[in-house]
């Protein structure tokens, strides 16, 4: 799958339910409405339908959400995508997750071919993570993380910068995350789906964040990549490394190679605009799949240059209407 202006897409992010177990001041509003669950795609479905991608030449799938581990059986997925990742046709298979069910599923993630994993994680104070969290346990998270590291999974924990949050956690953060062998990756508050707070409030630019760390740290350029938007430096004091993910102060358009489908089997091509298109009619209307790769070959040629976010300041209005849980990130 190439693009109009020559990107490969080969890198899926799959939500595979819009529904969480937490509240995110940043992310959700208190009171959400999900979607029915009679609208959603089952797993089979969503097995054939990331087979699909693979087929048509995907090298990479995250599962993300809403919460991706609180939907029910999904390990009957990961364990489905395994076997791509078995052929050799699949390079990997991760997942981006609060953390609140890790304890119980870390062992069977690595044991269906998982090998990295993201961990939400924005604070290490129990109550300030109650706070951010809104129905969060930190505990259960730390436990879950314990766990994902014993059972061979690297971690890597993302933190959104929220001014007057976890900003002055932003060293502390870096060395417990190194200490413990993991990448932390810091990102900007995004302007997707009305939440009850403002995200002008919220909003800390990276630059900020990096001011900070050079006052205790050494930051180093180095060229590693994930594949995905986040550029990375090394601390020279822990030798760990640190990310930067800054949708609105840099534009990392240029480089993206991926797409998203939601639960419902929308499709889109693009995490800051509203384009997007509907897979689960052609999944559903034939049992072959050539009707899916037809429309996934249109929509491909419709992906946009990049996004346009701005927080703006004068109607605070989000400048994508979907929540973060639609796309997962
Ligand atoms: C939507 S969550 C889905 C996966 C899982 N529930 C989790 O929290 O990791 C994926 C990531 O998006 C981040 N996120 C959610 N809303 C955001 C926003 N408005 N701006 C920036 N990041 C956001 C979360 O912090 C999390 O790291
Ligand atoms: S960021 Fe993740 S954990 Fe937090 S509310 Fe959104 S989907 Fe749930």
């Amino acid at each position: 799958m190439i693009d109009p202006f020559g990107r490969t897409i080969t890198y899926l992010r799959v939500s595979v339910t819009d529904r969480c177990d937490l509240r995110c001041v940043y992310c959700m509003s208190e009171d959400m409405t999900f979607l029915p669950k009679g609208d959603l795609l089952t797993l089979e479905e969503l097995d054939r339908l990331c087979s699909a991608f693979v087929d048509a030449g995907t090298r990479k799938i995250r599962i993300t959400g809403g919460e991706p581990l609180v939907r029910r059986g999904i390990m009957n997925l990961f364990r489905a995508l395994s076997r791509h990742i078995a052929s050799g046709r699949l390079s990997e298979v991760t997942v981006t997750t609060n953390g609140s069910q890790l304890a119980r599923y870390a062992h069977e993630l690595a044991d269906c071919g998982v090998r990295r994993i993201n961990v939400s994680l924005d604070t290490l104070d129990a109550a300030r993570f109650k706070a951010i969290t809104r129905w969060g346990d930190f505990n259960r998270v730390m436990a879950g993380i314990d766990a994902a590291q014993r059972a061979g999974l690297a971690v890597k924990l993302n933190a959104v910068a929220l001014k007057g949050v976890n900003d002055d956690e932003i060293e502390t953060m870096v060395a417990f995350a190194h200490g413990r062998g993991m990448d932390l990756t810091f990102i900007e508050v995004m302007p997707l789906g009305d939440i009850d707070a403002s995200r002008f409030d919220q909003y800390m630019p990276l630059t900020q964040v990096r001011a900070r760390l050079t006052e205790r740290f050494t930051l180093e350029d180095i060229p590693y990549r994930t594949g995905g938007p986040a550029r990375y430096m090394r601390v020279k004091e822990t030798g760990g490394r640190v990310g930067f993910i800054t949708p609105l102060t840099h534009n990392f358009c240029e480089s993206c190679n991926r797409v998203r489908v939601t639960c419902t089997g929308t499709l889109y091509m693009c995490l800051g605009q509203n384009d997007a298109a509907d897979l689960r009619t052609p999944l559903r209307a034939s049992e072959g799949d050539d009707l899916l790769h037809e429309t996934l070959r249109a929509a491909i040629a419709r992906k946009p240059k990049g996004h346009d976010f701005i927080i703006d300041r004068t109607t605070r209005q989000p400048a994508v209407r979907r929540h973060m849980s639609v796309t997962g990130g």
